[in-house]
């Protein structure tokens, strides 16, 4: 079963792979990962941050997350390739750490995840870590500069929980979170810390206001094999409820657990529009 679910995932690095034909997928790589013991506390190192400048006036900053096994790098590529001459893309690299859905087989992962479900436990202190990285990406951006959050798999689902933040105002751990957050994009993912969601921001009268006011784009594609079609939806459906009034759920017949160029279309698409970008093309 694990196996299995290795393979996928060594097949979704396939898939970006296809862009970037050369290399072989290697989790060996990273210096700072060396095969002695473990640390016995849990640290992040995260790695390397690949940055796409914009080639027009810049007007928007997005941190876009790469999926589990993956890096910056071969996002940044076709973020590039999408003609948004207004957007810079920040793209990060997840730590390098031991992952309990495969195993504890070491790869890069925004936090760790036993089983992709929404009754396993979640990570929340690997989400906060990934969360606040990011969120410091984008802090030093000009004012006058709009940011969102973007991600595919286990990076859609770092950006989502990133937007549950936002909204809320701070991270699961209580420090504030201070991004002005103007847009969230979730491609292939699913919600963490979806439970407890609700009430938080009912509970909260600024919370549910900037909920409301986010926008967020969740796709799906109905044949996905690793990340379930109805995770994809019912987290749209969690949000929806929890008073995130500004979403768009899209799902992708027949789409499985990659990106094709219409979704990265739509996804240009809603951001030049949500974002007020000047010119698409
Ligand atoms: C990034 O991941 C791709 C697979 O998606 C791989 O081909 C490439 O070698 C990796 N690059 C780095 C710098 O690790």
């Amino acid at each position: 079963m694990q196996l299995q679910l290795l393979l996928s995932f060594v097949a979704i690095g396939g898939a970006l792979r296809c862009l970037a034909p050369t290399k072989k997928m290697s989790y060996q790589q990273h210096p700072s990962m060396s095969s002695g013991s473990r640390p016995a506390r849990r640290t992040f190192e995260f790695g390397r941050t690949y940055v796409v400048r914009p080639k027009g006036k810049h007007q928007a900053t997005i941190v876009w997350l790469h999926g589990l096994g993956d890096n910056g790098s071969s996002w940044s590529q076709l973020l590039e390739g999408l003609p948004l001459p207004n957007i810079k893309w920040i793209c990060p690299t997840a730590p390098t750490r031991p992952v309990a859905l495969l195993g504890g087989f070491p790869c890069t992962a925004w936090f760790d995840v036993g089983e992709i479900s929404e009754n396993s436990p979640d990570d929340m202190e690997g989400l906060d870590a990934s969360a606040a990285h990011i969120a410091n990406l984008l802090s030093t951006e000009p004012a006058d500069v709009k940011v969102g959050i973007g991600g595919f798999s286990m990076g859609a689902a770092t950006a989502l929980y990133s937007g549950t933040c936002a909204a809320l105002g701070r991270y699961g751990n209580g420090n504030p979170y201070l991004i002005n957050l103007r847009a969230v994009v979730g491609l292939s993912g699913w919600l963490p810390g979806s439970r407890s969601l609700r009430n938080k921001i009912e509970g909260s009268h600024e919370a549910a206001r900037r909920a409301a006011s986010l926008p967020i784009f969740i796709c799906h594609g109905t044949s996905d094999d690793v990340v379930p079609y109805n995770y994809g939806e019912k987290s749209a459906h969690f949000l929806n409820t929890a008073g995130f009034r500004h979403l768009t759920f899209k799902p992708y017949e027949g789409l499985g657990h990659y990106t094709i160029p219409k979704e990265m279309e739509e996804v240009r698409n809603w951001l030049s529009a949500r974002l007020g970008l000047e010119c698409s093309r």
